[in-house]
């Protein structure tokens, strides 16, 4: 049987484990956005202020001090509310830079049982914040969650990445965002009020976060270590077969071990590189920027811009049941991963990506017209909302999954874990910048905010065509090849020769 073709239970069982941590990410990334005006309440209590402005006033403060006009909400209500949406990123943005050395440390799968502590420890601080503060103890859940989803961000298409067999390493990579768009979804629906998005019920709504990783825990140790961790970094061929058999069923390894073989004698050449020796590098330099601005296209797609402010972007566009048709879009967001899921070992990773930028371009075109013309023509507000639906779909195409996964088909062996942090940290800034800025771009733009996306997105669908190559059905050693030729002329020249022998004595990871 073709080995590059075969699912096993075993290999379902552990891609399905290891997206547990992803579909956590997905739940703590929408968890928050529900029950705002709930939680705020809760804060204000706890303070011992109003969240009303009649409750302000009443305690003698003066309007202009304490509160923010026009909001009702006193000003310390809404610092402790946006520190604890912002922590989260700052958490995942510090951790983003250690998931190589986590990943190295005992191994991807133990990387992952380990991080779990961080996700239990983080359901547990939001779930029992009534016994103490509420406002600390929910920035401090969300600061642990947000160092974990960091991690596991980057552990988990590193794992997948490694045990997929090469035929459906795009479509198993893209499950990483599968997961996580259903742990958006889920998070919007139970955080309705009449769920669990109510005054009783908002602790265990957070706290909920962190029971995946209990799952997780349970099903991680019959999931076997990536080979290529067990070959490559550690040399221990004889588990490394063991993990492939277990991982591809009964089947002739030869042509597997002998392209680990190869991989294993191209990082022994080049140890293993720490994120510092990457960003000097000129020898990975192509890579390294092909990585980074897939990332950086995927944030400043301007995607999450309408996941944080999609109930005031419906309001706007003049819908009547705005969490609705946020639903909604949760729901399309679904359904159009799955589409990518079934697409993107058939179509390639950059022609997805390609029709996704530009689809979502043009989509934000559409929005601004909507936007500008629906005072004038009502029927204009439902260009608005295809609009968004339709972005959303061209995102979950190619521009959600594909920079999560292709990171690690990117890179060989040794550069891969300081790559994936580096990536993930990009990924993780540009998503706290976006969410801090987008209300103030918008006040600045008015409807014109999404030509901003639309500009920056013609760009990067220029960068695609021009700079990113297909890695679809390719050999992690075939996919170095595309960018070896100019690495070969740079190991030619004196700096070159002298840069590649100072990533081979670097040693730290
Ligand atoms: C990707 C992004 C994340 C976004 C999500 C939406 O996973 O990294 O920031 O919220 O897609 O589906």
């Amino acid at each position: 049987m073709d080995s590059g073709k075969q699912l096993t239970g075993t290999l379902a069982v552990a891609v399905f484990t290891a997206t547990l941590g992803s579909l956590q990410y997905g739940y703590s990334l929408g968890v928050i956005n529900a029950p705002q005006k709930v939680i705020e309440k809760h804060y204000a209590r706890a303070l011992g202020v109003g969240s009303e402005r009649t409750a302000v006033l009443s305690k003698n403060t003066t309007e202009e001090d304490e509160e923010i006009p026009g909001e009702g909400i006193h000003r310390d209500v809404i610092m402790y509310w946006s520190l604890s949406v912002a922590i989260f990123s700052i958490g995942g943005m510090f951790s983003s830079f250690l998931v190589g050395f986590v990943g190295d440390l005992r191994g991807r799968v133990k990387g992952m049982l380990m991080v779990n502590v961080l996700a239990v420890v983080a359901g547990l601080l939001m779930g029992l914040c009534r016994m103490w503060k509420p406002h600390i103890m929910v920035i401090s859940g969300r600061a642990v969650m947000g160092f974990y989803c960091g991690l596991t961000s980057g552990l988990v298409p590193m794992y997948i990445g490694e045990i997929a067999p090469k035929a459906y390493r795009g479509a198993l990579g893209t499950l990483h965002q599968l997961a996580i768009v259903i742990g958006i979804l889920i998070s919007q629906v139970i955080g309705l009020d009449f769920v669990l998005g109510n005054d009783d019920m908002w602790p265990l709504l957070l706290g909920l976060s962190g029971a995946p990783a209990i799952l997780q825990s349970l099903l991680l140790p019959l999931c076997p270590e990536s080979p290529r961790y067990l070959y490559i970094l550690l040399g221990k061929e004889q588990e490394a077969k063991e993990s492939l058999y277990r991982l591809k069923g009964a089947y002739d390894a030869t042509s597997d071990l002998e392209e680990m073989r190869r991989e294993k004698q191209q990082a022994d050449k080049e140890p293993r590189i720490s994120i510092l020796s990457l960003i000097r590098s000129s020898v990975y330099r192509k890579q390294l920027f092909v990585a980074l601005m897939m990332h950086l296209s995927q944030q400043l797609s301007g995607i999450n811009a309408i996941f944080y402010y999609s109930t005031a972007i419906f309001t706007l566009a003049g819908v009547a049941q705005p969490v609705y048709a946020t639903i909604g879009v949760g729901v399309i967001n679904t359904v159009f991963t799955m589409v990518s899921v079934v697409l993107v070992d058939k179509a390639g990773r950059r022609t997805l990506t390609l029709a996704g930028l530009a689809g979502m371009c043009f989509c934000a075109i559409a929005m601004t017209v909507g936007l500008r013309f629906q005072n004038d023509f009502s029927w204009m507000s439902y260009i608005s909302m295809s609009a968004i639906f339709l972005f959303v779909s061209f995102f979950e195409i190619g521009p959600g999954p594909i920079p999560w996964f292709i990171v690690a088909e990117l890179f060989s062996q040794g550069p891969r874990p300081a790559a994936i942090a580096l990536a993930g940290c990009c990924n993780w800034t540009s998503n706290f910048v976006i969410g801090m800025t987008f209300q103030y771009i918008q006040d600045w733009l008015g409807c014109y905010v999404f030509i901003l996306f639309a500009v920056l997105l013609l760009g990067f669908t220029v960068f695609t065509f021009l700079r990113v190559p297909e890695t679809k059905g390719k050999s992690f050693e075939e996919i170095s090849a595309l960018f070896q030729k100019g690495r070969k002329k740079q190991a030619q020249t004196p700096k070159g020769n002298a840069e590649l022998q100072q990533l081979r004595t670097s040693t730290d990871a």
